[in-house]
């Protein structure tokens, strides 16, 4: 059987991939950013913990969708992603490899549980899906992992609820766990945490917001979930509420977590670095649905 072994949330703030491509990981404005992922690349390699495939849910930005399509939801069902030109050419990244016969099996779960996701067979991926997978592996010449790409819409408003997203993952965990395949798998949530690109209130960060959605990620507490939009928005700036993103990743981990490894830095950029590692206090249990409503299909 699949298994979701481990959550991780990380931002992707895209001039840590630009750094890490001109070899700058080790200068003093980049160090104590990179420093906060070294448990993390240890880690992650070691042989009881390194996934066989990561779910990863992040947000395109204006590259491998626009105005004309904008799916809430939507999952990459592909054989291999490739990276997008955002302006400066590709990122020299390796191709990311998808997982095809999990990624069917998880929109298939998801379409029957009442989560009516988008299926995406063909798309280039942006620095929200790159910069994460570079914190975790640094400079390889193969990810080491298969990605099933999870977007979600948190660009263009309306973007879908903190409890919506908690449910969502919820249901994912159901759907990894019901793939007879003996599969380590991780679900990433990134993005994140307070920052405002634009405006007067550009360069917004709110330390001790974010630190407490950190504190509410682990234990059994579901308080994150009921965040209203105007509160990131309020309190994280506008490109805040990438963090609900994180939410997919914590509802997947089922009733209680525990921490592993958690950084926290700032400045990067114009946003608050944020990571996190989280473990299911019971992994072999998949979370229920939480929503109210039956399900014909369940
Ligand atoms: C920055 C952060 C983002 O999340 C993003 O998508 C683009 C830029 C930044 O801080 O520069
Ligand atoms: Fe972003």
């Amino acid at each position: 059987m699949a298994r979701i072994t481990h959550g991780i949330g990380c931002s992707h703030i895209p001039v840590l991939g630009y750094a890490h491509d001109h070899g700058k990981d080790g200068d003093d404005y980049f160090k104590p950013a990179f420093a906060g992922f070294d448990w993390t690349r240890e880690w992650i390699m070691a042989p009881e913990s390194r996934p066989d495939v990561v779910i990863l849910v992040y947000n395109d930005h204006a590259s491998a969708f626009d105005m004309k399509v904008i799916p809430t939801f939507a999952i990459g069902c592909g054989e291999r992603y490739t990276p997008a030109d955002e302006g400066f050419g590709p990122r020299p990244v390796p191709v990311v490899e998808g997982h095809p016969d999990l990624a069917w099996h998880i929109a298939q779960s998801l379409v029957l549980d009442e989560f009516d996701t988008t299926i995406i067979n063909e798309m280039e991926v942006d620095h929200g899906l790159t910069v994460p997978l570079t914190m975790m592996f640094g400079d390889v010449d193969k990810w080491p992992v298969k990605v099933i790409p999870l977007a979600v819409n948190v660009v263009t408003y309306p973007p879908p609820s903190g409890n919506r997203c908690w449910a969502l993952g919820e249901a994912i965990s159901r759907a990894v766990s019901s793939f007879p395949e003996d599969l380590k798998v991780q679900i990433w949530g990134t993005g994140g945490m307070s920052h405002q690109l634009q405006g007067p209130r550009a360069g917004l960060i709110n330390k001790e917001w974010d630190n407490r959605f950190l504190d509410g990620l682990t234990g059994e507490g579901q308080d994150l979930r009921h965040i209203p939009h105007i509160e990131y928005l309020r309190e994280t700036g506008s490109e805040g509420i990438e963090m609900v993103m994180w939410l997919i990743m914590r509802g997947a981990l089922g009733k209680s977590t525990r921490a592993l490894h958690r950084h926290y830095h700032v400045p990067v950029s114009n946003t608050a670095l944020g990571h996190i590692v989280l473990e299911p206090v019971d992994p072999t249990v998949p979370p229920s649905r939480t929503l109210e409503g039956s399900n014909p299909n369940a």
